[in-house]
This record gives C-alpha cells, structure tokens and sequence, in this order.
C-alpha cells in the first residue's frame, strides 16, 4: 500500500471507530490517506480523530469559505487512486445509487474517476430490506465495488449480517484493485503448511512449516485475478480473503484432496511440507512408556508432487518447492527432474531470515533454462517474483 493515494468517506455508522483503526493500518504501510466525513460521522468520531491518524486535514463541509477547503470535492477526488467508503450507511449508500451529490462526500464520489470501494455497516434488517439490496444491485452495475458486510453481533443487540467486514479483506480488495490482472482466468491449485501423521490420539508427527510462503502465494495469486484453491495442512494463519480453502490434516488426505482439485487446475504449486513418513499403524489408545526406548515403524508416504509430475497434462505448469540445509541447487535440479516439474523454488532452511516461521525468504528459482537466485524479500514479493516466473513459464507453453 505504501505511497498509494486512498481517499476514505466516512459516514454516521457506530463502525466510524474502526474506519479509524483502518487510517492507522494505512498510514503504517505508509499509504496517504485523506479522509473527509458527513456530518452524521462526525458524531460519532471527530475529524481531529482522524486528521491525527491521517496527517492530513479532514474535510467535512461542501460550502467551506475556507481558501483550503473550497470546492475540496473536487480537489479531494482529483489524484485519488482509490475511493473507500465505511463505513457506509444505508443512507449513503442510496444516496450513491441514485447519483445524488447533496454532501460533500457523495459530490467527491461523483467527481473522481477513481473505482470506488463500498463496505456497508448496518443492522441486519435494514441490510436485507428489499431497498437497500436494490441499491447495492445498482452499485455493482455501476462498477462499485461492494465488501459484503459479515455476520455476527450487532451495536443494536442483535445477531445477523451487517457488521463492517474486516479490515483484512478490505486490504486485500485495495490490493486487488492496484495489482496487473495477469492470472485473471487462471484456475491455480496451492498447497500449504506442514501434515500431521498421528501416532497415537495424543502425539502426531509434523515438521516446523508456517504454511507462510503458501499463504503469501496463495493471497497474491488472488489479488492477481486468479482463482485459488488452497489445500492447507494445520497451520496459525487466517484464511486468505477470496480463495477457497480446504484443509487436511495429514499427507494421505493432501493427496486425495490434490487428486480432486488437480485436474481443474492449469497451475499448481505445492509449497507444503509434506511428511515424508506416517506410522506403519497408529496406536488407538496412548502409547505408555515402558523401558528406556522406544522404536516407531514408519512407512513412506506417496509423493504427491511426483505422481502429478507423472500424470500432469503437458498444458499444466507445475512447480515445487525444496526446502534444503546443503547442496541447495544440487538437490534442487535434482528434485526438477525427479519430479518432472517445471520450475522448483529452493529456499535454505538453516537461514536466519529464510528459515521456517520468518516473513522473509531468498529462494533460488530453478528451471531447465537455468537457476536465478532471487534477493533476500518478503514472502509476499517472493510469491510474486515467482508468479513472474511462473506466467512467463505458461506463455512458453503457448498460453
Ligand atoms: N512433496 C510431496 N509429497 C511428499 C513429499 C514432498 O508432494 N510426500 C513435495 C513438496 O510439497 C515439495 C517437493 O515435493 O514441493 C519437495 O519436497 P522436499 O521435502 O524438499 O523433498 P523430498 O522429495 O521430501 O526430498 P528429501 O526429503 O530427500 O529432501
């Protein structure tokens, strides 16, 4: 988000608080954000409020006499990238559907050309009221676009949909909106995270994967206009906005959940760390020690990323992942032609910042062309780097 231009309308909904915690996200990643209010907003939060978080003035009157703040919606809307209503009401969200321009922030809405980002936030009954539907209908036909409010309580008492969505997903709406739509139509499959094999009702085993550079992948390739599933093995994070998750617990059920997702799928990446070994039988009561050792009969688990290397159609790309301590592009051209892939990602697990549970990774790319090692970055810029890859490895094959 850093140095994108937001302009925030905020109006009178109980939600105005978290809007402010939204300005505070965006000044951290460093975006500049302006905000102008109604003053049914204004009630609820003063502008000092959000001037503070934002840096910046905050408009609130279409009939200023104020040299700064006259015909501010014009100004306000001139160099916007993105306008981001909420919360909205359904006042103004009327207001918008019918094209009317009475305050000053449904003129600036009027008078930018930038898309415009709508989260309404209201009681339940006045969400689902025939009117406020049909106004949201005529918003999507006039290109707005609309983050659907979430269920669960209201500031009223009651129970239902209306809640202002999370900011998570409204980030990712705005990061939707700003990235190149180059996967658009691409069905992709991700796998993530490490698998449990149990040993017993108690203890399973399992590796120290994150599931981070899957989920990293998995949001990018989203806000890239694809259409994600994401197996995922047990893993810490939130699911990411928009993709479709399906979560495993064990390399067995990764497999048959790969075997039902791959052939719908013309690119998949397999970033989980998947057990290589389960037990021979697992224990169905807690194994109790008795004597100093211990021995566990483990027996191999398929490898899913070879048998759909054997199986792949040839439009497909497929690309894997090699988590290495040694011999890093060794074992990486090794595991390409093992796997018969067409790209494997190498990154060094012993590495302070490229090692498990860390935000960052430097991963070696290796194709049959050659290996190209990439800069030490976010998980989030690697997946990108690597979707750069993986499009120009697609368009190799004709697509
Ligand atoms: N993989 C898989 N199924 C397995 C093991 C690994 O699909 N049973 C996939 C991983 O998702 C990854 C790639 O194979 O994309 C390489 O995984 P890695 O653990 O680095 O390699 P292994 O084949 O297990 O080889 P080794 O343990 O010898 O390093």
């Amino acid at each position: 988000m850093q140095g994108r231009k937001v302009l925030l309308g905020v109006t009178g909904s109980i939600a105005v608080f978290k809007a402010a915690g939204w300005v505070s996200a965006l000044a951290k990643e460093e975006a500049q954000v302006t905000v102008m209010m109604t003053e049914a907003a204004t009630r609820f939060v003063t502008p000092l409020t959000f001037g503070a978080l934002s840096g910046h003035q905050v408009s609130t009157d279409m009939f200023s006499t104020d040299a700064e703040e006259m015909m501010a919606h014009i100004s306000l809307s001139g160099d916007a990238e993105v306008v981001l209503i909420a919360p909205a009401t359904a006042q103004t969200i009327a207001q918008l559907a019918q094209g009317m321009a009475d305050n000053l922030l449904t003129a600036a809405v009027l008078a930018s050309a930038a898309p415009v980002v709508v989260c309404p936030a209201m009681n339940s009954k006045m969400l689902a009221h025939p009117a406020t539907q049909r106004n949201l209908a005529t918003l999507k036909e006039l290109g707005y676009r609309i983050v659907e409010p979430e269920n669960g309580p209201l500031a009223c008492g009651e129970v239902g949909s209306g809640r202002l969505a999370e900011w998570e997903t409204v980030r990712e709406t705005l990061l939707g909106l700003f990235a190149d739509q180059d996967l658009a139509g691409q069905h992709i499959l991700i796998t993530a995270g490490p698998t449990r094999e149990p040993l017993d009702p108690a203890r399973y085993l399992s590796n120290r994967s994150s599931g981070k550079m899957g989920y990293a992948l998995a949001r990018t390739a989203q806000r890239r206009g694809a259409e994600v599933v994401l197996i995922s093995g047990p893993t810490s994070l939130p699911a990411p906005p928009g993709v479709t998750m399906v979560p495993v617990q064990t390399a067995a059920e990764m497999a048959e959940a790969v075997q039902e997702h791959a052939p719908g799928a013309q690119i998949i990446i397999k970033a989980a760390a998947v057990a290589d070994f389960r037990a021979k039988e697992v224990a169905s009561f807690k194994i109790k020690k008795k004597g100093a050792d211990l021995r566990l009969d483990l027996v191999p688990n398929q490898d899913i990323l070879a048998s759909l290397g054997k199986e792949r159609r040839q439009d497909q790309v497929l690309v894997g992942f090699a988590a290495e301590s040694n011999n890093h592009e060794a074992e990486g051209r090794r595991k390409l032609e093992a796997k018969q892939v067409d790209l494997i990602v190498v990154n060094d697990i012993l590495g302070q910042q490229t090692g498990f549970d860390v935000d960052t990774n430097q991963v070696t790319l290796i194709t049959q062309e050659g290996a190209e090692q990439l800069a030490l970055l976010s998980k989030e810029e690697t997946a990108n780097k690597i979707w750069d890859k993986v499009i120009a490895l697609s368009k190799g094959k004709g697509k």
